[in-house]
């Protein structure tokens, strides 16, 4: 496809992605509309933007490799590192006994962060007949099959220690480090829609959230709902981490805040209103 993008076929990719995921793109994202979803296009052989649209309104896989398309998958190891401290420093239980649900958890390094922080601290987490304590879900399921295999490369790394490195990653020979078992045993991935009309936790009740840099691409509605529902989920006590241009205080009374862009939920009163 060589001709651009004209109004009506980004209006509507703009309409689509916000029904679906629940994501707004700006009115000027029309490059990026462009060049994400030109091997989408191109893949399908689609003579114009406007048939592949069509194509894609009835159909589940082109609608999946439209949003995988669509999505931002930015990411890095211990990102805003005092969330971990907070995690261990603030926990309601014992680290042995926490259930931590990395909600949009993109590639896989903010899941295996709070593996590797709980690991630290609790080494009794690595044995092999344990459960996992990590849930991690995204929409995204390109981004998922990448954070299952846990192979990075080096300049993916940055945020981790040498020691870290060391003790939780394998060296393999094509230059890639990829986590070490013990640690991806603790996590759990699934694809999970944040935007579903009725979301729930697929573990039911954790002690801590991470929902970081994922609520910036919802309109404010949005937010609100699955802030309600992330809330839900939480054990009374537990913590809920956002990213750090995303501000809960001002929409939820329950919560306390716990340091910078954490969040402990006091009572569980006033989410059941929600
Ligand atoms: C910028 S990444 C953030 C990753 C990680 N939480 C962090 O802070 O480093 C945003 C992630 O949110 C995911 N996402 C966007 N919309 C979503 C939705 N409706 N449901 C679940 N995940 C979604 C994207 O696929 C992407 O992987």
């Amino acid at each position: 496809v060589s001709e651009p993008l004209n109004d009506t076929d980004f209006q509507r990719v703009r309409t689509l992605l916000r029904a679906h995921a629940g994501i707004e793109l700006g009115p000027s994202k029309y490059q990026l509309v462009f060049n994400r979803l030109a091997a989408p296009i191109r893949r399908i052989n689609a003579l114009s933007v406007k048939s592949y649209l069509d194509m894609l309104e009835n159909n589940a896989e082109l609608t999946q490799e439209f949003i995988n398309a669509l999505t931002t998958n930015v990411t890095a190891f211990f990102r805003e590192p005092h969330h971990f401290i907070t995690l261990i420093a603030s926990a309601s239980k014992p680290l042995s006994e926490l259930r931590v649900w990395s909600a949009g958890c993109s590639t896989g390094q903010e899941p295996y962060s709070i593996a590797i922080a709980l690991a630290q601290k609790a080494p009794e987490l690595l044995r092999a007949e344990r459960p996992a304590c990590v849930l991690a879900t995204d929409i995204d399921t390109n981004a998922l099959s990448f954070a299952k295999e846990g192979k990075y490369r080096e300049d993916q790394l940055k945020g981790l220690s040498k020691e870290q490195l060391l003790q939780f990653f394998d060296a393999l020979p094509s230059g890639v480090f990829q986590v070490k078992k013990n640690i991806r045993r603790m996590v759990e991935f699934k694809a999970l829609n944040l935007n579903a009309p009725t979301l729930r936790c697929p573990w039911h009740q954790v002690d801590a959230v991470f929902c970081r840099n994922v609520m910036i691409y919802f309109g404010q509605d949005t937010q609100r709902k699955i802030i309600a529902s992330l809330l839900k989920a939480l054990n009374p006590n537990g913590i809920l981490f956002s990213g750090h241009s995303e501000m809960l205080l001002h929409s939820v009374q329950d919560l306390e805040a716990l340091g910078q862009t954490a969040y402990v939920l006091r009572s569980k009163a006033l989410t059941s209103l929600c």
